[in-house]
């Protein structure tokens, strides 16, 4: 019998690709999406992917009734990936109470029915953004959290100390959160990728629309950060790398290897990039040219961070692997792909 695993956001860019991973490791999926960020036709393309389409339910996790009527209908679920979010730093400034409300009641919602049918795994979406500018690089899991500086980095913190306290209070449900750094790219098959709606506030489908015509110039914003060339350094990571990550989540959770009832793991490469790297390498890669100008910092930003990703490596048994170069023609091949369809 397969394992069934419930992941919330599914249709998702990290939600779709994990659910590629977890059907091609011999896992049952059920999906949760209401689509606000997603396209249905991401079914088909996991479909064309693992030769298996996922079952599908449309809805609000805020709707507990719905979540309840799921739960009964997929009965045995044995873990939860739970993505399905929103995620727009600069929104949250202005919709403090859209993303409280939807980030937290999800999870709320999510941890009660896990409670009441006995669900005993859980795997959250967090982030390196409950981090802050860290004092100390690279940053390991024990580093400080740190005041959030956006409602949407407060609520990963908070769905963080409600998994943790519930868990503590209810016998029979463990979980692991992992602190994503920045996932980029997309799968090799160019069938699933980043659909950013508008104008995308991520460097990577920034630079990819500026490629290919649809953007005039990337801004980079400020070359006067306490950095080598200038600009922002982040930890990059393969959304595919990130993705394999889950499925060790899920099986050290199903297989009991750990005793730890609560954990938490970042996942980066470890290694540092600033934009004008990841500028350089994507025109290498590709052979396509970036235009780009240098902008004043962006407010709300930090300079620098980068994973200690030692545990992770360790205990998860994982390793993000994938060759910058790869991951960045993956996001050109998916950018490419996404505009052919446009057009026809
Ligand atoms: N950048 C540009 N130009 C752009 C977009 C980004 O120069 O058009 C720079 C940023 O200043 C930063 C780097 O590229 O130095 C990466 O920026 P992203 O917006 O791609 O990513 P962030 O690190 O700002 O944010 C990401 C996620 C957030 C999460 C945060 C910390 O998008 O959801 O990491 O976890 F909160």
């Amino acid at each position: 019998m397969k394992k069934k695993v419930l992941v919330t956001g599914g249709t998702g860019f990290i939600g779709s690709h994990t659910v590629v991973e977890l059907l091609q490791n011999g896992f049952e999926t059920i999906i949760i999406d209401d689509l606000r960020n997603s396209q249905v036709e991401v079914l088909d393309r996991i479909q064309k992917i693992t030769g298996i389409r996922p079952s599908f339910e449309n809805f609000d996790l805020c709707d507990l009734p719905k979540l309840q009527d799921c739960c009964h209908r997929y009965p045995d679920i044995q873990a939860v990936v739970h993505f399905a979010a929103l995620k727009a730093v600069g929104e949250s400034v202005e919709k403090p109470l859209e993303y409280y409300g939807n980030n937290l009641i999800s999870m709320i919602n999510l941890l009660q029915v896990m409670r009441e049918f006995k669900i005993p795994n859980l795997v959250f979406s967090s982030s390196c953004t409950v981090y802050g500018q860290p004092d100390l690089l690279p940053v390991t899991e024990h580093s400080p959290v740190k005041p959030a500086n956006s409602p949407y980095g407060n609520t990963k913190q908070i769905s963080e100390e409600i998994m943790r306290d519930t868990i503590a209070a209810v016998e029979g449900i463990k979980a692991i959160s992992l602190r994503y750094f920045n996932p980029i790219g997309a799968h090799e098959s160019a069938l699933i990728g980043e659909l950013p709606l508008g104008t995308p506030l991520n460097l990577v489908p920034y630079i990819t629309q500026t490629a290919i015509g649809i953007r005039e110039e990337l801004r980079v914003f400020g070359n006067d950060y306490d950095t080598p060339d200038g600009t922002g350094i982040r930890d990059y990571i393969d959304v595919v790398d990130l993705a394999r990550a889950h499925v060790k989540a899920i099986e050290r959770l199903l297989n009991n290897k750990t005793k730890k009832n609560f954990e938490v793991f970042n996942l980066g490469t470890g290694k540092g990039l600033s934009v004008l790297d990841v500028v350089k390498t994507f025109e290498k890669a590709t052979g396509q040219k970036v235009n780009y100008k240098i902008y004043p910092r962006r407010p709300g930003d930090i300079s620098s961070v980068y994973a200690d990703t030692t545990l992770a490596n360790q205990e998860l048994g994982w390793k993000a692997d994938t060759p910058l170069e790869k991951t960045l023609l993956s996001a050109w091949n998916w950018e490419k792909n996404i505009r052919k369809k446009q057009n026809q």
